[in-house]
């Protein structure tokens, strides 16, 4: 899919200009990057690259030395967490952590619940229309990631790849505005991430998703605009076939003879 489609929507982040420096070392400089409304994108790129720390900034998990950041037109760059969290950044940015002794369901509970607190816990208790709500939202939530089969698991007991889905889900039920995720296949096996890819996929179009990898061969099935980092810069910015092709992102980013087989290493 063209990015082009995707510049009319309301542009939900932007960085301007960024740099993050560790002492010497600059992990991110001077990155500009858009994330649109709907848009499913991914960033790529070889191991120390900077997309981790690109996603901390965004994340506002620090603030970068130089330049700004926008969420919603807003100037965030200086925000200190519980401002973001005000504005409902925060939440919508980090997968939420599971409560390893409960069963899948009550985690699936404890998310909507927290994700709902402006009305209080007594408030949701008492009102017979909410938790009607919370109930079909967190069946809906077992249904659409695969987790009905595990639903009075204990979550310590789940499988990588189930344990995944279930984060996944637990964040889509905050209803973030964007999903930001980091690494979301890091350990698990193939068939877990057929597992993982599909319920993302299933989020296509509903949600603003960004998706950090390490390798290709993983999102590029599914995300719209990719974008690839090399040592703290943003080198290719584009749809999948074009960055593929892109001078800077061969000579930096491929191995030559591992494209060729297809499942392409980043290299490094
Ligand atoms: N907290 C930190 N302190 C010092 N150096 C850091 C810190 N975080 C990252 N770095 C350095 O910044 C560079 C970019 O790291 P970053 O983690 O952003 O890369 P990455 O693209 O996410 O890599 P990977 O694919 O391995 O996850 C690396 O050289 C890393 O060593
Ligand atoms: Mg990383």
């Amino acid at each position: 899919m063209p990015a082009a489609s995707m510049e009319s929507g309301t542009e939900i982040i932007k960085a301007d200009g960024v740099t993050k420096r560790f002492g010497a070392m600059t992990a991110v400089d001077r990155v500009h990057y858009s994330l649109h409304e709907n848009e499913v994108a991914g960033i790529i790129g070889s191991n120390g690259a900077g997309k981790t720390t690109l996603f901390n900034l965004l994340t506002g998990y620090y603030p970068p030395d130089e330049g700004t950041i926008l969420y919603r037109g807003k100037d965030v760059t200086r925000a200190k967490p519980e401002d973001r969290v005000a504005m409902g950044m925060t939440r919508t940015f980090q997968l939420t952590s599971t409560f390893d002794n409960l069963s899948v369901s009550d985690n699936l509970v404890l998310a909507f619940f927290r994700a709902h607190r402006k009305s209080s816990l007594l408030h949701l208790l008492l009102n017979t229309c909410k938790r009607q709500r919370s109930q079909d939202r967190v069946v809906a939530a077992l249904e659409t990631f695969g987790l009905q089969p595990v639903r009075d698991r204990q979550v310590r007991h789940l499988g990588l790849g189930e344990k995944r889905r279930l984060e996944i889900a637990m964040a889509v039920l905050a209803e973030p505005e964007v999903l930001l995720l980091d690494e979301p296949l890091a350990g698990l096996s193939e068939s877990e991430i057929r597992g993982v890819l599909d319920v993302l996929g299933g989020r296509v179009g509903k949600q603003t998703i960004l998706i950090v990898e390490h390798k290709i061969s993983h999102v590029k099935d599914f995300v719209q605009r990719l974008t690839v980092m090399h040592e703290g810069r943003i080198i290719a910015d584009g749809g999948y076939e074009e960055c593929l092709r892109h001078p800077e992102v061969r000579r930096s980013y491929w191995q030559i003879d591992a494209a060729a087989e297809g499942d392409v290493h980043a290299a490094g």
